[in-house]
């Protein structure tokens, strides 16, 4: 099951190689396929055997913490956010990976077992990925790119190039293919 995606990319990567695989997200899918849309706390306890999970890093992700000190209400929104990563984490299912980018999840629940680039997997692109892994091997790079300065998705400060606009959050958070790829062929098993 793969908790909090409306992309469907990991869901159908695991398709792919035969599995029989669920996304979960409050929204609909964007790829037609196996999708239940609602709150993933509601179904943990259906007989899980593998869950990747995206939370919402909005207010965890320690690029945006500098917020809570200026924004009334925003730490209790980061309380909230790391209590639902806390019960995916606690989930009833034997594998678990958690992702999220440089967060306070690793100050507070616990640091995570490996850093992850989407250039580790062929992909043109920086996004410093952490993963907290629950009876799971890391991830072994699939396609190492040369070290450079700059990927396809940044600006020359190094910037994320994709400027303000409503949907923002949505084209940034799309998992990597390379990224859903690797987790499908070294997660799924036979
Ligand atoms: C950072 S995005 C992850 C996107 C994902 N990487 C993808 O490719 O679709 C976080 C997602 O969590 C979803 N979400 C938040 N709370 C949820 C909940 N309680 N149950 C299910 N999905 C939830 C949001 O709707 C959002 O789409």
């Amino acid at each position: 099951m793969v908790a909090c995606e409306f992309s469907g990319i990991v869901r159908e990567a695991f398709k792919a190689k035969g599995h029989d695989a669920w996304s979960c997200d409050l929204l609909p899918t964007e790829i037609l396929g196996q999708h239940i849309q609602g709150d993933v706390l509601n179904i943990l306890n259906d007989g899980w055997d593998l869950m990747i999970a995206h939370p919402p890093c909005t207010y965890l992700a320690v690029s945006g913490l500098h917020w809570n000190t200026r924004v009334p209400g925003r730490p209790q929104k980061t309380e909230e956010a790391l209590l639902f990563v806390k019960k995916l984490m606690d989930a009833p299912i034997n594998r678990i990976a958690v992702e999220n980018p440089v967060s306070c999840i690793s100050t507070r629940i616990r640091k995570p077992d490996q850093i992850i680039q989407p250039w580790f997997f062929g992909e043109d692109a920086s996004k410093k990925t952490c993963l907290w892994l629950q009876n799971l091997p890391s991830l072994k790079d699939t396609n190492r790119l040369y070290e450079k300065t700059r990927r396809g998705n940044q600006t020359p400060s190094g910037q994320n190039k994709l400027g303000p606009a409503l949907d923002r959050w949505k084209e940034r958070s799309r998992t990597y293919l390379g990224i859903a790829n690797a987790m499908a062929d070294q997660w799924g098993g036979d």
